[in-house]
């Protein structure tokens, strides 16, 4: 079965919002009888990985390097053009073990405006996440405030390729060969997407991939990271299976990063029909910019159209010409069974432990917070269709007359 054909749970009811009593908040029905959620997984053929998952049983190789682990990590690396693909077990792992891999230490720069699991994966480490400034345009992090926070304690830059969109990628090496700081990126949001017409992937010394359910390319569970640099993906290797040379061959500190057999085969299986979800994924898009574009006071992310994108984040930002706030957007949606969702709100900074051990990093982070107080993410992905697009836009219109604002 092709995702475009699975069963789509969330129903659209066919609901018209014409006045204030036809919203669900205001106790009418809601738009869908099932919730519409922000990241619903994207399933590529259940019968491709049910046969997956019928070999791996009869192989009664479950783990540890099996051969769809290996499968998937050639398949990427071809996919993406890089020389090595290390798959794991998710996109924390991942970052924890090419921040160590890297031997980075003291101080790390990253934005605030991305998911906690990149400044928790230096934290764990007691490597000290350093947050700097994001541009308020692209929402990936601004170079001159990357400048701004080196110290003689730095020791690398962790980029995230935000909403899927590369961070500033030129820039951001210039500084860390100046600086002689390690460069490496969070693609978490990234497959798929280009930079400059070459997939991300191959930028800087390494990047991670997080595959979890929520991510435009699933394994489940899952991650890795990709690079071209040999020495460094060997070390990967062994860091992600305990340091194990061989058997009983332990010649390096490691941890538990495996991929199961079970979540490369779910990887293998979707990696088939990468370009179907996009073409999904791209149709909501176009049909949300359709419905929103003259919607004053709400502004939709825009991609760059000469690059590859997934577009798996619907992204709005709300501004002050919109008559209800984006705490109040997200309410109102949430009561019509519609999960939108505010991203990385209130950003890391303002998160624990960061906001206890420095509670005022918010000054030199202006851009970041504005950010976080305007977006809105709305649902997309290849269990939902232009009905369903219309459905959460049509709420979103209805808001934008006013007089439903409360
Ligand atoms: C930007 C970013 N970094 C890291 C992660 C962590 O990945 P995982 O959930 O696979 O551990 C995620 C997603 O969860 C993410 O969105």
């Amino acid at each position: 079965m092709s995702p475009l054909d699975a069963p789509r749970t969330a129903a659209w009811s066919g609901k018209e919002v014409r006045s204030a009593r036809d919203l669900a908040i205001n106790g009418a029905p809601p738009m869908f009888s099932q919730p519409l959620h922000v990241g619903r997984p994207n399933i590529g053929s259940h019968e491709r990985f049910l046969q997956y998952a019928r070999d791996i049983l009869e192989r009664q190789w479950l783990s540890n390097n099996g051969p769809l682990a290996q499968q998937l990590e050639r398949e990427i690396a071809q996919y993406l053009g890089v020389q090595h693909c290390i798959a794991m077990c998710n996109g924390t792992i991942a970052l924890e073990i090419a921040i160590r891999a890297l031997g980075l230490k003291g101080e790390v720069i990253v934005p605030s405006y991305t998911f906690v699991a990149t400044a928790h994966a230096l934290q764990w480490q007691e490597i000290t996440p350093i947050f700097a400034d994001i541009d308020p345009v692209t929402h990936n992090l601004d170079p001159d405030a990357v400048r701004r926070m080196i110290t003689p304690r730095t020791t690398g830059i962790l980029g995230v390729h935000l909403w899927g969109r590369a961070a500033p990628v030129e820039p951001l090496q210039a500084i860390a060969d100046e600086h002689g700081l390690a460069l490496m990126f969070d693609a978490s949001h990234g497959f798929a997407c280009s930079f400059g017409g070459r997939l991300i992937g191959g930028f800087g010394r390494c990047e991670a991939f997080s595959f979890h359910a929520t991510k435009f390319f699933n394994s489940f569970e899952g991650g890795a990271v990709v690079t071209n640099d040999d020495a460094l993906a060997e070390k990967m290797r062994l860091m992600r299976n305990f340091g194990f040379a061989g058997y009983d061959n332990v010649i390096y500190p490691g941890t538990n990063g495996k991929i199961t057999e079970i979540a490369a085969a779910m990887g293998l299986t979707n990696l088939a029909q990468l370009d179907e979800f996009v073409a999904a994924n791209r149709a909501n898009y176009q049909t949300y910019s359709r419905e929103l574009t003259d919607v004053p006071g709400l502004r939709l992310l825009a991609y760059d159209t000469r690059e590859r994108n997934n577009f798996q984040y619907v992204v709005v930002e709300v501004d002050e010409q919109f008559p209800a706030s984006r705490d109040r957007i997200v309410e109102v949606l949430h009561a019509e069974n519609i999960l939108a969702r505010k991203y990385f709100w209130p950003g890391c900074h303002n998160m624990q432990p960061y906001r206890a051990y420095y509670p005022h990093a918010g000054l030199m982070l202006p851009n970041t917070i504005a950010v976080a107080d305007r977006v809105v993410v709305l649902p997309t992905g290849s269990s939902m269709d232009s009905a369903h697009v219309r459905g959460v836009s049509q709420v979103l219109r209805a808001l934008s007359r006013g007089s439903l604002a409360a």
